[in-house]
């Protein structure tokens, strides 16, 4: 039987999307043809952060900056594991210097994070998920899109924890934090489809217990969610996933980012964890 955890009160980071828009396309998502509502997008991201909040954890925001649109999708910044924050490098010449807004936020910080750049080609928590009662303390890490396998095993030097590698073979689902998700310290919800054969078998070995997801689940940006371990935060369009996790003893917390989704993200975009 699998014991639901109490929500654990966690840290994340966010930025805001003051200069959030649709100006390149480097994911299918992205349509330079349909516009983003920039006032909805604000209020969207704000009832997130509230929502966050709400549910008692701590939100701290990284200033936006004019010309890096996408650095509302936070999540690509860094991937942390207790204190040791492992730095992002961009696949695409667009967000590049996102990179440096995040290293000057852990570098700020010196107590609570030791950062260490990367020289592999990463997007942080886009491509990293972290059990910390999986195994000892395992990560999840994806490739085939963005972040590169010499990344994976980086981040396993980095933060001395097993990293497992996935391949990801659907460019909807570009980003492993777009096809799986940590529900808890140890369990995970995941898209099949979205990985290659072995990968799925190596998933299917290591998480006998997961939440499976399907494809409306996944391009309803259900997995896109971000857990404490009880609540659920996913987006609203996730219907028949969030029946699925309240029926497995979840709570789930449905939030609309339509306006974030033309960027091709959504919740767990919007948000870093970081596990100082
Ligand atoms: N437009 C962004 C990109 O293509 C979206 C990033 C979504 N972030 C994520 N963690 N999946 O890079």
């Amino acid at each position: 039987m699998t014991v639901i955890q109490s929500p654990r009160p966690r840290t994340y980071l966010m930025c805001a999307p003051e200069y959030y828009r649709v100006e390149y396309a480097i994911n299918p998502w992205m349509d330079l043809t349909t516009p983003v509502d920039p006032e909805l997008a604000a209020k969207q991201w704000e009832v997130l952060r509230e929502t966050l909040t709400g549910l008692g954890h701590t939100v701290e925001v990284l200033d936006a900056v004019a010309g890096l649109p996408d650095l509302v999708f936070a999540a690509n910044g860094a991937f942390s594991v207790d204190g040791v924050v492992y730095g992002a490098r961009f696949r695409f010449a667009q967000r590049i210097p996102e990179a440096e807004v995040h290293r000057a936020f852990y570098r700020a910080n010196p107590r609570r994070y030791r950062f260490v750049a990367p020289r592999e080609t990463n997007e942080g928590e886009g491509d990293f998920a972290y059990l910390p009662r999986a195994y000892g303390g395992i990560a999840l890490a994806g490739y085939g899109f963005r972040t590169e396998v010499a990344a994976h095993a980086e981040a396993q030097e980095v933060l001395g924890r097993p990293v497992v590698s996935l391949r990801l073979i659907d460019p909807r689902f570009y980003h492993l934090d777009v096809a799986l998700a940590a529900l808890d310290d140890e369990r995970i919800v995941y898209y099949p489809g979205a990985f290659s054969d072995g990968s799925r078998r190596v998933l299917a070995q290591l998480f006998p217990s997961a939440v499976l997801a399907d494809e409306a689940d996944a391009l309803a940006f259900g997995l896109n969610l971000v857990s404490d371990g009880h609540h659920v935060v996913l987006n609203a369009e996730a219907t028949a996933l969030a029946s699925r996790l309240a029926a497995a003893g979840y709570e789930p917390v449905p939030v609309d980012l339509s306006e974030l989704k033309k960027g091709g993200g959504s919740v767990k975009c919007c948000v870093a964890e970081l596990r100082g």
